[in-house]
């Protein structure tokens, strides 16, 4: 069919032609986003969940919900080697320019720019010094104690907002690259916020170990958040993300390739936009047949490989690739170390700090103790299917 009409959006981050399957996660961020605006509390939102699965979706989605409700909203994609304060500081100063134009909201706005002032001097960021055109508040946010400066400087800003009628969003993805120290304290400020009863919301998402990694941080971080589980789609909404979004183009697809492409690609979401995507353009009439779904498989898994699974093999040093590639050759996940530790001749002890710089990649992670799995779902398929060029 027509490729210009094509409505499937495999990429990360890519808006999908139908957000399928999500309406109870959807649904409570809602509540949470409309309790924030009446100061009521609610708890912040980890999505969880492997690569491809549509986090970073479900994040820009809560994003224009809280903005369509009045809230002020910022968006971080947690950098792999820029600290946390570093990146919050232009998107704090923007959300309190935004509230100081409300009469009511601008001496606390004032406040919270001092506030802010202290902090990006104290901890050196050089863009504050310059733009923040306030003097620093002696005392607040200023001591350098990342843990008691955010906290501080977080509660200034839930107050400008209340004041102001407005509530703020804080949305942060790829949560698993943030520094321990960052990490314990945006815990804090959240925490504190919390206790406040300020119109603050947290929305972050990331792999799977953000648990393990919050509650290391700080161990009350497991009644501080909800973790909602993004994972591959159950069979009715996997197969609604690929109809409906064909049907809407006033075209439409055999129920057996439905079945096809929902066996094929388990339901995970980046995988689906894929296969519907190549499935649509072989189509010659206006209806996607089985044999349009299973033609589809060389060129989808071509452009997986190219475009989703190769580059997180490229981040590994040689010796971390011998690591995922014994992985790969012991089956289907998830893995006990000690087999790993034997396919290598070695031993799970030895391995240890390989095994830790392949998690600190986002590579792996360990959904229990001993166990070692696969961030990106299918990627022992991938490794062992390119064995060849890649081992
Ligand atoms: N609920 C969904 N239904 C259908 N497709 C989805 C859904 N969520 C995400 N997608 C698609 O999956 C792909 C990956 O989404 P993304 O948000 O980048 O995943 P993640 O952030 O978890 O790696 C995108 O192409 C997106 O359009
Ligand atoms: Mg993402």
């Amino acid at each position: 069919m027509d490729p210009v009409r094509n409505p499937f959006a495999p990429g990360a981050g890519s808006q999908p032609p139908e957000l399928a399957g999500r309406q109870t996660i959807i649904e409570d961020a809602r509540v949470a986003i409309e309790r924030a605006m009446l100061c009521k509390p609610s708890r912040s939102q980890m999505f969880l969940g492997l690569r491809g699965v549509g986090k970073t979706v479900l994040l820009n989605a809560v994003d224009s919900m809280a903005r369509e409700r009045g809230h002020l909203t910022s968006v971080i994609e947690a950098p792999e080697n820029k600290s946390l304060g570093e990146q919050l500081l232009p998107r704090i100063h923007q959300v309190l320019r935004k509230l100081s134009l409300a009469d009511n909201a601008k001496a606390k706005a004032y406040d919270a720019m001092r506030a802010l002032r202290s902090f990006a001097s104290v901890f050196k960021f050089e863009y504050g010094d310059v733009a923040i055109a306030v003097e620093p508040e002696v005392g607040v946010a200023d001591s350098g104690d990342l843990e008691n400066d955010l906290p501080e400087l977080f509660v200034r800003i839930g107050e400008a907002a209340k004041a102001a009628g407005k509530a703020w969003t804080l949305l942060i993805d790829e949560v698993q690259y943030l520094s321990q120290k960052d990490l314990a304290a945006l815990i804090v400020a959240l925490h504190k916020i919390n206790q406040a009863g300020l119109p603050v919301l947290f929305f972050g998402a990331g792999l799977p170990q953000v648990a393990a990694l919050s509650g290391e941080a700080k161990s009350y971080a497991e009644r501080l958040f909800h973790y909602p589980d993004v994972g591959a789609l159950p069979e009715a909404d996997a197969k609604a993300a690929i109809r409906q979004p064909v049907n809407e183009e006033g075209a439409a697809i055999d129920d057996d390739a439905l079945t096809e492409i929902y066996q094929k690609t388990r339901g995970y979401p980046y995988f689906l936009q894929e296969w519907g995507h190549q499935s649509w353009n072989l189509a010659a009439g206006n209806t996607i047949t089985l044999d349009n779904a299973k033609q589809a498989e060389a060129i989808t898994l071509k452009r997986l490989d190219e475009g989703f699974f190769k580059v997180r093999f490229d981040r590994l040093t040689p010796k971390e690739r011998e690591y995922v590639l014994a992985m790969a050759r012991l089956g289907n996940g998830p893995y006990r170390s000690s087999d790993i530790a034997d396919a290598l001749g070695e031993t799970a002890q030895s391995l240890g700090p390989r095994r830790a710089q392949i998690i600190s990649k986002g590579m792996i992670y360990s959904p229990s103790h001993g166990d070692i799995a696969f961030t990106v779902p299918m990627f022992n398929d991938y490794l062992i299917r390119n064995l060849a060029t890649l081992g």
